[in-house]
């Protein structure tokens, strides 16, 4: 195991009706707020009339900005951003999924930072002095609302990039699992192979011994194969989706990653050129890049780890590693397509067009992974073998 500092400052209020105890939360920093929320669900499933009540029986300011979109546009940052200094504002409270979550993060570099937040995403600027975030979580799926990362779409240039601080840690998240109910099969199915994604992420560099980081990682992993099918045929069923809310909270909120490499996340950054150029779901593109990418990176030195999932996860019991290996990355292809996600890029109606474009801008700043490194060929092949 390698040295680690053990610190996630995020105050977590799990549970049915938690959101009755956000209030003490909020007071803390003060009494205007940035309502933040994308297109509408959390109207129709009656979230923010509740958040209304509660807002005006605490005498909270409030200032709306809706319709983030998903995959969240850098213009929606510089919205949330204006709305913040003209109306001093002294918390943002994101309700939704990463997306509203990531457009928040944003927001909070951006307020105390005076050139333009894009900045952030291109290296150009350090995050400092951000304003506090806090998070009503709505879909299971990106571990944002316990992170202190972010992703932001650029419309005009067709980029999409992470970000991260520790300071963008949000100061509490409410994660009811009754408000992720009336998320639909496709946004549920893409939201576990997100998480699912997450873990292989983390769970896949070349570190060895490294026993409880690789337990948690396969519990995490065996949580999504119980409980992400139910929750896509039984919406409601509240069991299969607190459990997922949570296995999503901790995939990535940097617990899997204490005591070893931060990860290979090689994977992540090639579906966000597919999805920068065709704002695809992220799950989606996950989907059809990861079973690719384990078989292109897949070999004699490193078929042990992969082994080692496909047989404490996915039932495997072949003695040969590669074969274990092969099997193991079998059941994930077969997994997500149960989970009704697509297999190829045509699936999505993407062909190789823009493929010599996306494999050069994800190795913008350098070779990619960790389990083995890539380089813009090694990408570009990937994604080919995706079509
Ligand atoms: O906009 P509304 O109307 O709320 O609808 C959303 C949206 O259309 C809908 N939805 C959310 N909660 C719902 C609901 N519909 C019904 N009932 C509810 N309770 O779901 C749609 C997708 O929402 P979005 O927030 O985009 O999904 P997700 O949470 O999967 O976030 C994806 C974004 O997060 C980034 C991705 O790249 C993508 O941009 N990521 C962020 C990470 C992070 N900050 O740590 C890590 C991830 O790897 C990922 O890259
Ligand atoms: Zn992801």
């Amino acid at each position: 195991m390698r040295n680690f500092n053990y610190d996630i400052p995020t105050k977590i209020l799990f549970g049915k009706n938690k959101v009755e105890e956000m209030m003490p939360e909020i007071k803390t920093f003060g009494s205007r707020l940035l309502l933040a929320y994308g297109g509408g669900s959390i109207k129709k499933n009656g979230l923010y009339d509740t958040l209304v009540t509660l807002f005006k029986k605490n005498d909270i300011f409030v200032v709306e900005l809706s319709g983030i979109q998903p995959n969240p546009r850098i213009s929606s940052v510089r919205e949330g951003v204006r709305l913040c200094r003209a109306h001093k504002i002294d918390l943002i409270l994101a309700v939704g999924g990463g997306s509203v979550i990531d457009a928040c993060k944003a927001i909070a570099a951006g307020v105390n930072y005076k050139g333009d937040a894009w900045d952030f995403m291109i290296g150009k600027a350090q995050v400092e002095n951000p304003l506090p975030i806090g998070t009503i979580l709505t879909l299971a799926a990106t571990g944002s609302e316990m992170n202190g990362g972010a992703v932001i779409s650029n419309d005009e240039t067709l980029d999409k990039r992470p970000m991260g601080h520790p300071s963008l840690r949000p100061k509490f998240s409410v994660l009811d699992p009754t408000y992720t109910f009336s998320v639909n099969k496709w946004q549920t199915g893409a939201g576990v192979t997100d998480i699912m994604s997450h873990i292989f992420e983390l769970y896949y560099t070349t570190d060895k011994g490294v026993f409880v980081p690789d337990a948690m990682a396969e519990a995490l992993m065996k949580t999504c194969l119980q409980y992400g099918l139910v929750a896509i045929d039984e919406p409601e069923n509240y069991e299969a989706r607190a459990n997922l809310m949570w296995a999503g909270t901790l995939a990535l909120n940097g617990m899997l990653s204490f005591g070893k490499l931060p990860g290979d996340w090689a994977t992540h950054m090639i579906e966000h050129e597919i999805s920068a150029i065709y704002d695809v779901t992220h799950g989606a593109g996950l989907a059809i890049i990861f079973p690719v990418w384990m078989e292109y990176v897949l070999d004699a030195d490193n078929a042990w780890r992969f082994a080692q999932m496909a047989r404490n996860v996915w039932g495997v019991s072949e003695k040969d590693d590669l074969t274990a290996a092969r099997q193991g990355i079998e059941a994930v292809r077969d997994f997500f397509s149960r989970l009704g996600m697509p297999s190829r890029l045509s699936d999505l109606n993407i062909d190789g067009t823009h493929i010599a474009v996306m494999a050069k801008k994800a190795c913008v700043y350098g070779d990619l992974g960790n389990i083995k490194k890539l380089k813009i060929d090694d990408v570009r092949s990937i994604l080919e073998g995706a079509l």
